[in-house]
């Protein structure tokens, strides 16, 4: 059976090439010779995943899935949210938002934040979204050289060391992403 990752990221595609069941095969949008951008137009991430994944379905027919993800702050009304890529402006570097970030929540004792990431999954005909969610804390300052985006600012709940300091395999372990990711193939298991 085959299935579309509409990922440009190789680490993303990787990542779930490795925990898909045997009876799936998953290509990613290079591998069906499709390397542009698709516009990321909607207000929430689960209108932005269905986005994604609705154009690849219309480009392929085949069943598909995407992916979206937003640092969620409570502090700051739930910003950056699903413009965590683009916070700081577009062509912004990781940085730039983890900078502004930090500056935007100086004075507050507000620093509780969660990552959430949606999948949206077209499958035989229907259509299907799973969600992950990590709870945690915005540190004062970045901590860590790991990861990548807001890593070095975020407290996972339970641990003492921000995304940044875990290593890829420790961070694939907890990650929205994964717990999204895992809700799906567990889903795809029963279907194979
Ligand atoms: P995307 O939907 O996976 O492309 O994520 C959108 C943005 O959220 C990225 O550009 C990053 O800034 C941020 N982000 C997504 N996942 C993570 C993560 O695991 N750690 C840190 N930042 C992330």
């Amino acid at each position: 059976m085959k299935l579309i990752f509409a990922s440009g990221n190789k680490h993303k595609v990787g990542e779930i090439k490795s925990k898909i069941p045997t009876g799936i095969e998953i290509f990613s949008m290079k591998e069906m010779g499709f390397e542009g951008d698709i516009d990321e137009t909607g207000q929430t991430l689960e209108v932005n995943a269905k986005i994604k994944s609705d154009f690849i379905y219309s480009l392929f027919h085949e069943n598909c899935f995407a992916d979206d993800t937003g640092l969620e702050i409570k502090g700051l009304n739930g910003a950056p949210g699903v413009y965590s890529a683009r916070y700081a402006g577009a062509n912004c570097s990781f940085q730039d938002n983890v900078d502004l970030v930090l500056k935007n929540l100086k004075g507050t004792n507000e620093r509780s934040a969660r990552f959430r990431t949606v999948i949206h999954l077209h499958w035989k005909n229907q259509e299907f979204q799973f969600e992950g969610i990590v709870n945690g804390t915005i540190t004062e300052s970045p901590i860590g050289e790991a990861g990548f985006g807001y890593d070095p600012i975020f407290l996972p709940r339970g641990f003492k060391k921000t995304f940044a300091e875990m290593n890829l395999s420790e961070k694939n372990e907890i990650s929205h992403r994964a717990i999204a990711v895992n809700k799906m193939i567990d889903f795809l298991r029963s279907e194979v």
